[in-house]
């Protein structure tokens, strides 16, 4: 049996991808900065699905714990997704550095530190698969997205250069770009209905994605085709829009 490590469990889409992969038989391994808040999700993937279910301490902003957390991981993942991430207030944001450099730090830095140890784990091993949840917020520069925007866009950049790196050593990556997702992220935001998917649709498109071994994946799809558009918008116009 497979074992998937799920990096930001506590969020409502690490949730939901982790009870998906474990429907599908895979061992779970939830990681987190607070574990304690685990020990529900835990038991309940247990008890409905019956595979190993371990709970692990991880906060993305601790760089130099990333290679001691992957090296004490038995097993090591066949899989590994990393979900974490925090989208602040833009203006907050804009006013006070501390906040941006957390959002990058967290969205960008973070992910690159522990994905390229769990990178080097799979070249190694010549096997493995990396999923990154991005956003289609990286896909354009935009004032309402202007930080954290940018650190999707600069996560999204990476992931294609590392499934670009991994490719010949056998190791696959997915990105996965959501548009708008019901989670405690968004909570406070009014979310237009037909566009906004829920934790569980998008994890079943992500498990679907990465059997199918896609490369980039947007949920939901039509996202892909709204996102070309806001992208062709020839910037002298863009600039003087409000999006
Ligand atoms: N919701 C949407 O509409 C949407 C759209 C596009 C992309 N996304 C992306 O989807 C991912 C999951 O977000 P969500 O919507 O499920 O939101 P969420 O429920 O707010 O989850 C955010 C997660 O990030 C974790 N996190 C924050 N800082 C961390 C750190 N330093 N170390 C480890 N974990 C940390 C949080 O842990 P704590 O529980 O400890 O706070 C939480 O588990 C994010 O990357 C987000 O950018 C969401």
């Amino acid at each position: 049996m497979e074992t998937v490590l799920v990096l930001g469990a506590t969020s409502d889409i690490g949730i939901a991808i982790a009870k998906k992969f474990a429907s599908k038989k895979y061992n779970i391994q939830l990681a987190a900065r607070k574990p304690a808040q685990l020990e529900a999700v835990q038991s309940d993937i247990k008890i409905r699905t019956g595979v190993y279910c371990t709970v692990h301490e991880f906060d993305a902003l601790q760089y130099h714990t990333h290679a001691s957390f992957f090296e004490s991981l038995n097993p090591k993942p066949d899989v590994t997704i990393s979900i974490f991430g925090i989208m602040d207030d833009e203006e907050d944001a804009f006013n006070d550095w501390a906040l941006t450099e957390r959002m990058i730090n967290t969205n960008y830095t973070g992910a690159v530190s522990i994905l390229n140890v769990a990178a080097k784990h799979y070249i190694s091993i010549k096997k493995g698969d990396i999923i990154g949840i991005s956003s289609v917020a990286g896909d354009r520069g935009r004032a309402s997205k202007l930080i954290y925007g940018s650190s999707k866009a600069a996560f999204s950049a990476y992931l294609a250069g590392l499934r670009n790196k991994c490719f010949k050593e056998n190791v696959h990556v997915m990105t996965v770009k959501p548009g708008f997702v019901y989670t405690r992220m968004t909570e406070n935001i009014p979310l237009p209905k037909p566009l906004t998917s829920t934790p569980a649709e998008l994890a079943d498109i992500v498990y679907n994605g990465f059997e199918k071994k896609k490369n980039v994946i947007y949920v939901k799809w039509f996202w892909h085709y709204i996102m070309l558009i806001i992208k062709n918008i020839p910037e002298f116009q863009f600039k003087k829009m409000k999006l």
